[in-house]
């Protein structure tokens, strides 16, 4: 299931395997039969960026490779650095100036060479192309190598796991670059060719970003993005992929499942984040609230109804953002 050969390559710190909070309260509120909270925030680095890393740069260590780069918003160049850390692989992270702070500091800690720059993650996958023609480094951009989503797909498997093998009838992901949603779904096929789901009654899979920077929303509503598309920065900053290179593997998920998008403002991202800590003592990150926020405006608007299980994954820590 997973791309590893040999055992003594796999390189872990312990991801995975993280709970599914039952959100009674919230279900209650929100008149909807059950809200579970995938929270990946309790993962080592902080996020579910881990998941893919691990196995990235489990296979990178098989296949001999000994420098790597990646461009991020943050969160999987944390992750990446760990991985390296522990794998002795050089990496070098590019990465927004703007990015949190304690993001910056956790990459240097791990000993990681850390680039910023004015802009966005495209203008950091650009940087990190031209690192990576030029030193050989192993680039790891979202979707450019196809170990992080091997990764990223364990992400499906709990779920349904823990779940008892009953997929819920949507799942909420708050989505960038897209190796989550693009991920999970693959794991249900794989559970399904393995005879371990049935799944004739597929979850409906939700993509969730900030009007801020919402170029999936705009292409599942209106077929593309505008014209004059500008792209701001957000305090979810795991959501702004102006340009997403997975855009139609990512469209493709949301017409197979019957899914949705939708996008939320800033000022409902920071109230989703106090109702839930408010009301269920959990922090999410401002992409885990974004999806929350997501949900709220779903079910106002029916397409969740009163009968159904939901699943909204908080992909992160709220404690990396400062
Ligand atoms: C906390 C968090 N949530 C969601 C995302 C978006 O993930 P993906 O790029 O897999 O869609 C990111 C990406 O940086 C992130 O850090």
């Amino acid at each position: 299931m997973l791309p590893v050969f040999d055992e003594q390559n796999i390189v872990s710190l312990n991801e995975g395997f993280t709970p599914i909070h039952t959100l009674n309260k919230i279900s209650n509120r929100y008149k909807v039969n059950t809200v579970y909270l995938k929270d990946e925030g309790v993962n080592p680095t902080g996020s579910f960026k881990a998941r893919g890393l691990s196995v990235a740069i489990s296979k990178a260590k098989e296949l001999g490779i000994e420098q790597c780069v990646i461009p991020t918003a943050g969160n999987a160049g944390g992750a990446l650095s760990a991985y390296c850390a522990k794998a002795k692989i050089k990496a070098t992270i590019v990465m927004p100036e703007n990015s949190a702070s304690v993001i910056k500091e956790e990459v240097q800690l791990y000993g990681a060479k850390l680039l910023q720059i004015p802009g966005f993650i495209q203008q950091c996958g650009k940087l990190a192309e031209e690192i990576a023609q030029k030193t050989g480094a192993f680039n790891l951009s979202t979707m450019k190598e196809p170990y992080r989503l091997e990764g990223k797909k364990t992400l499906g498997y709990e779920i349904a796991e823990q779940l008892n093998w009953q997929l819920p009838d949507v799942i909420i992901f708050p989505t960038g670059g897209g190796t989550g949603l693009i991920g999970i779904w693959k794991a249900f096929h794989e559970l399904e060719q393995l005879n371990w789901i049935t799944f004739n009654k597929k979850p409906r899979m939700v993509i969730v970003q900030t009007k801020n920077c919402n170029p999936m929303i705009q292409i599942i509503k209106n077929g593309q993005k505008q014209n004059n598309f500008q792209p701001q920065h957000s305090i979810a900053n795991g959501l702004v992929v102006p340009t997403p290179f997975a855009e139609k593997s990512m469209l493709r998920v949301i017409i197979e499942s019957n899914g949705t998008g939708i996008d939320v403002n800033e000022e409902e991202i920071q109230k989703s984040m106090q109702e839930i800590a408010k009301t269920e003592g959990l922090l999410l990150s401002p992409e885990g609230a974004a999806a929350f926020a997501g949900f709220k405006k779903l079910t106002e608007k029916n397409w969740i109804e009163a009968h159904e299980n939901v699943c909204i994954v908080n992909t992160g820590s709220w404690y990396k953002y400062h």
